[in-house]
């Protein structure tokens, strides 16, 4: 029986989705388009089979062809980010993550450095709201004023609270990282160095960032982000980590099962595996450069516009704007571009002094429009209709009462979507993406 036939309603939805993400420009900087040959592999029969444990070492039987299929994917991540021991099994970034921290940290005791969430770290990097800051014990560091690392400053703080897992990798960074210096760092503290890739995988695997595999123990991503595969994560021992603790691997399997999973999904292994495949030929390296001229490109643009870019600019596949001297709120601006057709999302900027719900910010990316093969020239549209879309929403103020906040914006996302200028926006945006198909 067909998905239509079964359940209209769903395919139905299915398919409003897909119109969706046909016509915007989808610039929100943590998704992408998996290839056909990703999503054939998901919800394929591999779902229905229950396959706990690792290849060769299961608890079920019937597991021969799974076990192929996870071998085949940790082999292709091992080969392709340069590094000995690969979990495949994590379900996303944030079990990724905690998986680590339940491996290597003794609960109410050891502590976790990471950034925090105001300046552009994960929830899953200690941040208190999150289980990894409350059942760990958690101290969180911030960039400078200058929208970067601080390495001096962040030194300082692990010397005096003696982390044992230091993470560095990024939600919100539009800069490089140093993995070397925080090597440094964590060596000289005697603490493990987590590096974070999720947003940066596909950018490492094209060498169009350096990889944190000389310096870091253990490097987790998500596999849905500039590495264009299905919803996962990989968690991945490095030579060093083996050589600081030659259990790390082991520590990392136990702690993903029986620690905090059960059965693996396998047909998003699979999935896995076809995109570490994609992401080894030299297309891939050619899509990940072309990322990161876009995003220069959309930089400059944006900059020539008046806009300001928290840190000058970008080196890899996102880009933050503060909206402070546009006079716009980030949840303003980030609903008028998606009435235009520019998805984005609102999100707070360094020393940021507006709540989460009305961050000053926006956070935008091209991932996803690269796939569809877009390239500099419109990038140069791009700016150009979000200088229009801020223009036509400068005089939308939130106002200082916070009580009537909520009210506002639901007055204003009214008068957006009958905004004449906005919505002319969209059919212009809708022209273009018409296009530039989806792989
Ligand atoms: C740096 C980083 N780590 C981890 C995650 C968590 O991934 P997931 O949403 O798949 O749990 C994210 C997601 O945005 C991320 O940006």
């Amino acid at each position: 029986m067909t998905l239509t036939k079964t359940d209209p309603q769903i395919a139905k939805l299915i398919l409003a989705e897909e119109k969706r993400q046909k016509e915007v420009l989808e610039m929100i900087p943590s998704e992408n388009y998996a290839s056909a040959a990703v999503r054939s592999a998901l919800g394929t029969v591999l779902n229905n089979k229950y396959s706990e444990g690792y290849p060769k070492k299961r608890y079920y039987q019937g597991n021969k062809i799974v076990d192929e299929v996870e071998l085949l994917a940790i082999e292709r991540a091992k080969k392709l980010f340069g590094v000995p021991y690969v979990n495949v099994q994590a379900l996303s970034g944030s079990p990724a993550n905690l998986a680590v921290y339940v491996a290597l940290l003794e609960p109410q005791k050891d502590k976790i450095m990471g950034l925090s969430l105001a300046f552009g770290g994960h929830l899953t990097h200690g941040q208190p709201q999150s289980v990894t800051g409350k059942f760990f014990k958690s101290v969180l560091y911030e960039l400078g004023k200058d929208g970067r690392l601080d390495f001096a400053a962040i030194e300082k703080q692990a010397l005096k609270e003696k982390p044992k897992i230091i993470v560095c990798g990024f939600t919100a960074y539009p800069r490089i990282i140093d993995f070397k210096k925080f090597a440094a760092i964590a060596d000289k503290v005697g603490a493990y160095l987590l590096a974070d890739i999720s947003h940066i995988a596909g950018l490492v695997v094209a060498g169009v960032h350096p990889s944190p595999a000389p310096y870091a123990h253990i490097i987790t991503t998500t596999t849905h982000k500039t590495l264009r595969g299905p919803r996962g994560a990989l968690i991945m021992v490095t030579a060093k980590g083996l050589k600081k603790d030659a259990d790390l691997g082991k520590k990392i399997d136990s702690a993903i099962i029986p620690g905090i999973q059960g059965g693996p999904h396998d047909d998003q292994t699979a999935a896995i595996a076809v995109a570490l495949k994609e992401a080894a030929t030299p297309a891939f390296k050619k899509y990940s450069a072309q990322i990161v001229k876009n995003t220069k490109t959309l930089a400059t643009e944006l900059t020539k516009f008046g806009f300001n870019l928290v840190s000058g600019g970008s080196d890899n596949h996102l880009i933050l704007i503060d909206l402070k001297n546009k006079g716009v709120n980030g949840a303003i601006a980030a609903y008028a571009l998606e009435v235009a057709n520019i998805v984005v999302n609102k999100n707070g900027v360094p020393f940021d002094t507006m709540p989460p719900f009305y961050p000053s910010g926006i956070r935008l990316g091209t991932p996803a429009i690269t796939t569809r093969g877009m390239k500099e020239a419109e990038m140069k549209k791009i700016a150009a209709w979000m200088r229009r879309v801020i223009e036509e929403v400068k005089n939308e103020k939130l106002p200082q009462d916070k009580e009537k906040r909520s009210n506002f914006l639901k007055n204003f996302r009214d008068r957006a979507n009958k905004n004449k200028n906005l919505l002319q926006i969209a059919k212009e945006v809708k022209t273009l993406t018409g296009k530039f198909l989806i792989p």
